[in-house]
């Protein structure tokens, strides 16, 4: 199979994240036989730095011409700190999701049995949690009217949403539960919001076509704290643009790490595919973030692109590496890897397919080599 992949490399880690995920998929292409072509583009502050640009208009022809998109962080703290900041790398990721019509973010959440002591919650109550989070990406406050006044003594942020919005990321959540165990929660603040009430109005409306699914309904605050009591409730979570952007950093407490979550934004064309977490800065350039999450939104593209094989043996490599304790420094402070050495782990398990075969000469020399 031959697929064009834009890559955007971002901001902080995205690079060095980013690239063991190509090394990855080069890997992939290898040892099944297809070409993976790959072109290169900015976004966020680095296209800032370069041209002024949160979003360069190649970038979004680029995005558009591809098979896949594999985007890796955004952001910089000069930007952050700084409100009056007239342009800011944020905005070239909320441009793209709209030029590409990424209505949905898909953002999954699983748990590691040999991560599970990093959690702050107790093993029995994470053990075999395995939810999504459905997120609408294009619509509410993120892209609704914004207003400062001329004294800048008062803010606006305007949250709407259409019926055809809310229909459309319904149907694909509804699609998945009926794939899996046929559970989903509309996550919404209906008893405050009207924008909530429409959303319930509509997934109300909508369950009548899959009867099968069992749908229930939760407040946003009660959900975040169901999130930390009783994960394993949850099947398919759907929710607004905000509000999934709040809970599903929170749920990334289950999986031990944020650097383990992997995320797909899906729309109408080109699909995007990139890790949950930011671009934390402070590790930026030292080869110690942790490469899985963007790994395995690689093993989403394969997903998208029908290539189900190949995901799996990607999942089943990271799956590998956290079993034998190669692990980047956010999992283990003490006995840790570095980024590029999970990278090369990971393609020398796809390479040899079957984990006895991989050298143990080469782990032994691998486990000396600790930063
Ligand atoms: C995310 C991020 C983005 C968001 C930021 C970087 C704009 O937090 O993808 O979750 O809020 O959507
Ligand atoms: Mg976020």
């Amino acid at each position: 199979m031959k697929k064009n992949i834009a890559v955007i490399f971002g901001d902080g880690i995205g690079p060095e994240v980013t690239q063991q995920s190509i090394n990855v998929l080069n890997t992939i292409a290898k040892t099944f036989n297809h070409e993976f072509e790959y072109s290169y583009n900015l976004m966020g502050a680095d296209a800032i730095d370069k041209t002024g640009d949160p979003l360069p208009d190649e970038t979004i022809t680029a995005c558009l011409n591809s098979d896949g998109v594999l985007f890796g962080a955004i952001g910089h703290p000069k930007y952050d700190n700084d409100p009056t900041a007239k342009v800011r790398p944020e905005q070239g990721l909320l441009k793209l999701r709209k030029a590409l019509q990424l209505y949905a973010n898909i953002r999954p959440v699983t748990t590691y049995p040999s991560l599970q002591h990093l959690s702050p919650l107790k093993s029995k109550n994470i053990e075999g949690v395995d939810f999504i989070i459905f997120r609408e990406l294009t619509g509410g406050i993120y892209f609704g009217k914004k207003e400062l006044n001329a004294d800048k003594s008062q803010a606006l942020d305007e949250c709407i949403y259409s019926e055809s919005e809310i229909e459309r990321v319904s149907h694909l959540a509804f699609q998945y539960a009926m794939q899996r165990r046929k559970k989903l929660t509309l996550v919404d603040k209906a008893n405050v919001l009207e924008t909530s009430r429409l959303w319930r109005r509509v997934v109300q409306d909508l369950a009548d076509q899959y009867r099968e699914v069992a749908v229930d309904y939760m407040f946003v605050d009660n959900a975040a704290m169901q999130i930390i009591l009783n994960p394993k409730q949850f099947d398919v979570i759907l929710t607004e643009n905000m509000f999934g952007d709040i809970i599903s950093d929170e749920a990334s407490v289950i999986a031990g790490s944020l650097g383990l979550l992997p995320s797909a934004s899906i729309g109408n064309g080109a699909a995007l595919f990139e890790p949950i977490h930011g671009s934390y800065p402070q590790a930026a350039g030292k080869d110690i973030a942790n490469p899985l999450g963007s790994v395995l939104s690689a093993a989403m593209l394969l997903d998208h692109f029908g290539l189900t094989a190949e995901a799996t043996l990607i999942r089943e490599a990271v799956d590998w590496t956290l079993k034998h304790n190669f692990v980047t420094k956010d999992i283990d402070p003490v006995n840790y890897y570095s980024t590029s050495t999970i990278g090369e782990l990971l393609c020398e398990y796809i390479a040899n397919k079957v984990p006895g075969q991989v050298h143990e000469t080469n782990m032994e020399l691998r486990k000396s080599t600790i930063i």
